[in-house]
């Protein structure tokens, strides 16, 4: 795991967002995992960038998304398919056919879980995967427990989640269900870049660097990973 400090969220946004480019400018056809949350947000504006300005285009990639609310309507403002629609796929020249979300609303998470693994290799293996870190240390919805997962899967979303995200929720409240892509699925990427800013994040990022590899943690697997940049702020990294 390769661990970098940086000053401030749109320096971590502008390293993260090049890595993205490299990737494909090297493979124009590449398989991009991506991630919602508010961290991510200056990557995908410097990518956004880099596409208006002639850069890269992406035309050619695919993307898979970490995960989807369950029982909320793919089109309501606040499933992560509007999210990412807004600000990322609208701003880039990517071919919608080519973009994947788990459906949160599939009537069978276990066959759901199976097409997604399925598209994955299909699109030949996600070459490198957005991360952000839950304040208690959950990679997407990997929420801790008591073992690692491996495929996608239905999660029930913790308290902390459900405090974390809630105020982004004023029409309907707050689903406490999600499909999310499992431990297993994310360590299989070639590549991870986990982003991390604020001061809430310190703790989840200190058990994830110092602490043993514990499913408690969920992120603490990724340094198991033999390509995992993790680019933090000094607030993040305060702990360590
Ligand atoms: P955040 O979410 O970027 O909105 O803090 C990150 C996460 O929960 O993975």
């Amino acid at each position: 795991m390769k661990v970098t400090i940086l000053k401030t969220a749109q320096e971590i946004g502008r390293t993260a967002g090049e890595m993205f480019v490299q990737t494909v400018l090297a493979k124009p056809d590449a398989v991009l995992g991506l991630a919602t949350g508010a961290t991510p947000l200056p990557t995908y504006d410097y990518m956004a960038n880099a596409c208006k300005e002639g850069r890269v285009s992406f035309k050619d990639v695919s993307t898979f998304n970490l995960d989807e609310y369950c029982d909320l309507p793919k089109s309501h403002k606040n499933s992560y398919f509007t999210f990412m629609t807004e600000n990322l796929f609208s701003k880039i020249d990517v071919n919608s056919a080519n973009v994947h979300f788990l459906d949160g609303n599939a009537p069978d998470a276990e066959a759901e879980s199976r097409r997604y693994a399925a598209e994955i290799e299909r699109a030949g293996g996600i070459d490198i995967q957005f991360l952000g870190i839950g304040r208690n240390g959950h990679i997407a919805f990997n929420e801790p427990s008591d073992k690692f997962t491996n495929d996608a899967f239905k999660v029930q979303l913790t308290e902390s989640t459900i405090e974390a995200n809630s105020m982004y929720f004023d029409d309907v409240p707050m689903p406490r269900f999600a499909m999310t892509m499992g431990v297993g699925s994310i360590m299989r990427a070639k590549k991870i870049v986990l982003v991390a800013t604020g001061k809430s994040k310190a703790e989840a990022v200190f058990a994830m660097i110092k602490g043993d590899i514990d499913p408690h943690c969920p992120a603490s697997i990724l340094k198991a990973h033999p390509d995992c940049t993790v680019l933090l702020d000094e607030d993040a990294a305060s702990l360590l």
